[in-house]
């Protein structure tokens, strides 16, 4: 097999691999990944707010959180494939409304990876005043889905 001929497989042995696992995550996946991914969100935001608590944050601190949350934030979307609602009878507080209003869903997981990004953005300005208040925009975005969309 010609070098060319090889790399075509590979990449569609990884493309095929890829589309796979999209494909295959089960109900049961997609709700224990949707929760360990927002866990780690969790946690991050959490040593955020811990660390903007302290008398002289250290900003060299929330880069790694910041980071965790940018990256997490992109893989919400593969986490709630059709099926992995509260009628599948699994544990979870996703509401039904995730999957009868997508769009509005969609706006909502848009608006907290646009607000990481916007918080990264300063964390890596270093500026305190403006991490502060991005924030508190990304915490307003967490807040805005959990009231449309997880159960209490
Ligand atoms: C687009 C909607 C959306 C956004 C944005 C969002 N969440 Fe959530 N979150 C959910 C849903 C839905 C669940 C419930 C998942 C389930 O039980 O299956 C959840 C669950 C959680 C959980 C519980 C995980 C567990 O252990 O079961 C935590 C913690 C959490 N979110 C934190 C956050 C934080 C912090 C942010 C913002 C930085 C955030 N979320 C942004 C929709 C969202």
């Amino acid at each position: 097999m010609g070098f060319g001929a090889r790399v075509a497989m590979v990449f569609a042995l990884l493309g095929g691999a890829a589309a796979l696992s999209a494909a295959t995550l089960s109900a049961a996946d997609a709700v224990a990944a949707r929760k360990a991914n927002f866990k780690e969100i969790g946690g991050a935001f959490k040593a955020i707010n811990d660390e903007l608590k302290a008398g002289a944050p250290d900003v060299a601190k929330l880069r790694p959180p910041a980071r965790t949350i940018v990256q997490r934030s992109h893989r919400i979307k593969d986490h709630f494939p059709a099926g992995s609602g509260p009628d599948s009878g699994l544990k979870t507080k996703a509401r039904p409304e995730i999957w009868s209003n997508q769009v509005e869903f969609g706006k909502y997981r848009q608006a907290m990876v646009i607000s990481a990004g916007a918080f990264d953005k300063a964390v890596r300005s270093g500026d305190l005043a403006a991490i502060t208040k991005a924030r508190d925009a990304l915490g307003t975005s967490c807040q805005g889905c959990h009231n449309q969309f997880r159960e209490k």
